[in-house]
C-alpha cells in the first residue's frame, strides 16, 4: 500500500511537472489542492509545508485521496484514521495500540454517564470526548459517530504532533499533554509545573540553568524511550487486584469497588462491570502488571536518584493511597447507610440501591431536578480530592498533596456527616 502510494504519487509529480510546463497545472494532482487550499485555508498550507512530510512527498492527497477537487464536492476528502498514518509509521502505532490511550475513547463510551450528556461534549470534540478522541476507533464507534452527524475526529496520532506540522518537537514538549492532563480530576500539569520536577524543566526552557542540568518532564517519565504505549501501575481510578494484605485497607478497597459498580453491593460478587474493567484495562488485575508499570518507573527515576530514594518515595505514595481510602470508605459508608434506611431514593439509572460513583455528577440518574447534595459531596471527595491527595504526592507537589487533597478529603467527610445527621432528623420529623 505505501510503494502503491509513493509510486502514484511520484507518477503523478511527474506527470505535473510535465503539465506545469505547459501551464495546466492546478488542475489535477497535488498541486491542484495546493494552489486551491493556499486560497481556501492558507494556514493549513504554510502549516504542511513546515513538515516533515512537505519534503517527504507525503502531499495532501496521501492523506485526503484524490476523490474531491471542487469547492462544492469537499465531503468527499477522506478524513485519515490511525491505520493511515501506520501504513509508514508501524512502529508508533502498534506501540500506541497497545497503551493506555487507545482506550481512550472506548473507556469514555463505557460510562453511563456519558450517555445522559449533549452530543456536543462526547462526540463533537469539547467536554468529554475533547479528551477522550484517543484511540483507533471500531467500525460500529465510527458508523454512530456518522449516525448523530459528527464527521471529524477519526485520528487521534494529530493529539500530541498536531496537524498539519505533525512536529515531534511539539510532542516532545510537555504542553502537548497539558489540554487534557489537566484541571478537575487529573491536573497533573497544574501538579507537574508546579513541582520542583515542573520548575526544573520550565526554568532550564528559559536558560536559566546550565545546559548538562537535568529536568524530567511528562514524556521522561510516561514515554521513556519514545515508546507510545503508556501505562501507570495505580491509574487514574487507584484501585487493583488482588486485594492488598493490610485488612482495613482491604475492606475499606472493597467498599470502593462496591460504589464503582464492580462487586455488588449487597454480596461483594463480582458483577458484569468487571468484565469492562478487564476489556479497558481500568486497573492492573494481577501483582506482575502492577509490579511491571512500577519497575520500570524506578528504572527511570534512578536515572537522577538513588534507588532506594526512588523506592521509597514511591512506597510512601502508596501509603497515602491506602489513608486516602480510609476516609472515603467512611464517606460511601454513610452515603449507603442512607439509602439502605429509604432517606435517599436510589435513582431510576442506578445499577443498585446504593451510592454509585461512576454517574459523576448526575446522582440523579439524568434528572437534574433530583441531584441529591450528600451524593455529589461523595463524588468530589473520590474525583476530585483523592485524586489530587495520591496524584499530588506522586507528581511530587507539596500543596496539592495536602490543601487540594488530604485535607478536602477530611472537610468532605465532616460534611458528609453533617448532613447526613440533618437528613435523618428532617426524615424523622416528615414521618
Ligand atoms: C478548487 C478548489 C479546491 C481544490 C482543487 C481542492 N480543494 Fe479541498 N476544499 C476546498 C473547499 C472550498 C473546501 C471546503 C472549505 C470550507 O468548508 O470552508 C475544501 C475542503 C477540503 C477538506 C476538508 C473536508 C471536510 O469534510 O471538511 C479536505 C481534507 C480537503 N479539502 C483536501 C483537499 C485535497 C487533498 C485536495 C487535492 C486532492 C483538495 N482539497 C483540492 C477547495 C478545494
Ligand atoms: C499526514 C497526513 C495528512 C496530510 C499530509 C494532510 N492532512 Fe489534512 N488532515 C489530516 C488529518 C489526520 C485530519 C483530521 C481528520 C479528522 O479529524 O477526522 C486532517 C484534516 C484536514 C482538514 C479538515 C479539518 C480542518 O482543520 O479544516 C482539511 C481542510 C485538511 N486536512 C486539508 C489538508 C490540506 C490542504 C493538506 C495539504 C496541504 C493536508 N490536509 C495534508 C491528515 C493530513
Ligand atoms: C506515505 C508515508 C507517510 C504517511 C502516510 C504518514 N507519514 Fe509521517 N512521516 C513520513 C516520513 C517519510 C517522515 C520523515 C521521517 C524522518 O525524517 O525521519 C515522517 C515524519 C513524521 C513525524 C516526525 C516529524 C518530526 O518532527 O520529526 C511525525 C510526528 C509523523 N510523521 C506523524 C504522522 C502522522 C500522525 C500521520 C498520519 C496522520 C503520518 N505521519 C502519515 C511518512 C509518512
Ligand atoms: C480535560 C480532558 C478530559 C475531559 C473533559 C474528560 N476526561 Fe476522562 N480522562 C482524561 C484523562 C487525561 C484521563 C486519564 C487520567 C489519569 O490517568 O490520571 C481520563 C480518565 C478517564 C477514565 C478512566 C480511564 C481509566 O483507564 O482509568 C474514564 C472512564 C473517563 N476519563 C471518562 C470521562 C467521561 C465520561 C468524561 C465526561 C463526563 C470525561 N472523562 C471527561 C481526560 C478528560
Ligand atoms: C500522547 C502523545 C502522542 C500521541 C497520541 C502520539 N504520539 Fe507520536 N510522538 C509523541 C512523542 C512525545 C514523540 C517523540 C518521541 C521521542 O523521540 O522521544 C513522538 C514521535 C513520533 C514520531 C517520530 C519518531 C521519530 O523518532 O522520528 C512518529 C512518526 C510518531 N510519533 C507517530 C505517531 C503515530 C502514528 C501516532 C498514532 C498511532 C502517534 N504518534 C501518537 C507523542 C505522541
Ligand atoms: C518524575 C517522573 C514523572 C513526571 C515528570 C510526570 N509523572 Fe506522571 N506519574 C509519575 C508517577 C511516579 C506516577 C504514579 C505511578 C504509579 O501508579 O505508581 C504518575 C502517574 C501519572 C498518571 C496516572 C494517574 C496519576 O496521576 O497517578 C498520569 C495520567 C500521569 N502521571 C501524567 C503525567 C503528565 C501529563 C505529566 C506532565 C504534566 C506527568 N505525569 C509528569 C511520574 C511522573
Ligand atoms: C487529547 C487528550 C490527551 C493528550 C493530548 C494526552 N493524553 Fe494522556 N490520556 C488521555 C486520556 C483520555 C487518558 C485515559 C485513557 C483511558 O481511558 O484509558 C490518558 C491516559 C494517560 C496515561 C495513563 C494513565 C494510566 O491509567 O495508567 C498516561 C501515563 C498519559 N495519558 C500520559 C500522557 C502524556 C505524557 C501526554 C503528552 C505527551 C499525554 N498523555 C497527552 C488523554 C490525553
Ligand atoms: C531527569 C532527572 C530526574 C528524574 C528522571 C526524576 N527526578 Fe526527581 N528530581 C530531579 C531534580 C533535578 C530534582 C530537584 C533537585 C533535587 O531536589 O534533587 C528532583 C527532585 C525530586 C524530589 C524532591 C526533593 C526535595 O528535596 O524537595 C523528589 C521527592 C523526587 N525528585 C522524586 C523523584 C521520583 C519518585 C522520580 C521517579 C518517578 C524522579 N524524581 C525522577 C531530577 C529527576
Amino acid at each position: 500500500m505505501e510503494h502503491f502510494r509513493y509510486g502514484w504519487i511520484l507518477a503523478g509529480a511527474c506527470l505535473l511537472l510535465a503539465l506545469s510546463a505547459t501551464g495546466r497545472a492546478a488542475e489535477t494532482g497535488e498541486d491542484a489542492c495546493i494552489a486551491c487550499h493556499q486560497k481556501v485555508s492558507p494556514g493549513q498550507v504554510a502549516d504542511w509545508r513546515a513538515s516533515k512530510h512537505s519534503g517527504e512527498d507525503v502531499g495532501c492527497a496521501m492523506c485526503h485521496g484524490e476523490k474531491h477537487m471542487t469547492a462544492q464536492d469537499h465531503k468527499l476528502a477522506e478524513l485519515p484514521d490511525e491505520k493511515l498514518c501506520a501504513e509508514c509509521h508501524e512502529e508508533q502505532f502498534s506501540q500506541f495500540v497497545k497503551g493506555k490511550h487507545n482506550l481512550g475513547w472506548s473507556s469514555m463510551m463505557a460510562m453511563p454517564v456519558t450517555h445522559l450528556e449533549p452530543d456536543e461534549l462526547i462526540e463533537g470534540s469539547r467536554g468529554c470526548g475533547g479528551c477522550h478522541n484517543m484511540g483507533v476507533k471500531s467500525k460500529a464507534q465510527k458508523e454512530k459517530q456518522l449516525e448523530l452527524g459528527y464527521r471529524y475526529q477519526n485520528n487521534s496520532c494529530d493529539e500530541c504532533h498536531t496537524r498539519h506540522a505533525f512536529s515531534k518537537r511539539e510532542a516532545l514538549n510537555p504542553r502537548a499533554c497539558q489540554q487534557c492532563h489537566m484541571g478537575f480530576d487529573h491536573p497533573q500539569w497544574e501538579m507537574w509545573s508546579s513541582s520542583k520536577h515542573g520548575t526544573r524543566t520550565l526554568v532550564k526552557q528559559a536558560k536559566d540553568l546550565p545546559e548538562g542540568a537535568n529536568a524530567p518532564k511528562c514524556q521522561t517519565c510516561h514515554m521513556p524511550d519514545g515508546s507510545h504505549n503508556n501505562h501507570t501501575a495505580w491509574g487514574f481510578l487507584g484501585v487493583r487486584l488482588p486485594f492488598p494484605e493490610d485488612a482495613q485497607w482491604k475492606q475499606d478497597r472493597i467498599t470502593i469497588l462496591k460504589a464503582l459498580g464492580v462487586l455488588h453491593p449487597k454480596t461483594g460478587e463480582p458483577t458484569a462491570l468487571l468484565d469492562a474493567v478487564k476489556t479497558l484495562d481500568l486497573a492492573r488485575l494481577t501483582q506482575e502488571a502492577w509490579q511491571t508499570e512500577r519497575d520500570k518507573m524506578l528504572q527511570t527515576c534512578s536515572q537522577c536518584h538513588s534507588k532506594a530514594y526512588a523506592q521509597h518515595q514511591l512506597r510512601m505514595g502508596d501509603d497515602m493511597l491506602r489513608q486516602a481510602d480510609r476516609l472515603m470508605a467512611q464517606g460511601i459508608e454513610i452515603v449507603a447507610g442512607l439509602y439502605q434506611e429509604g432517606i435517599i431514593p436510589k435513582p431510576e439509572s442506578y445499577p443498585y440501591n446504593y451510592p454509585n460513583l461512576l454517574f459523576f455528577m448526575r446522582t440523579g440518574g439524568g434528572d437534574l431536578n433530583k441531584l441529591s447534595h450528600i451524593d455529589q459531596i461523595l463524588l468530589k471527595m473520590y474525583l476530585k480530592h483523592r485524586m489530587r491527595t495520591f496524584q499530588g504526592f506522586f507528581h511530587i507537589n507539596p500543596d496539592y498533596a495536602y490543601w487540594y487533597g488530604w485535607a478536602a478529603m477530611a472537610e468532605d467527610l465532616g460534611k458528609i456527616q453533617e448532613t447526613a445527621r440533618l437528613m435523618r432528623a428532617t426524615h424523622a420529623k416528615g414521618k
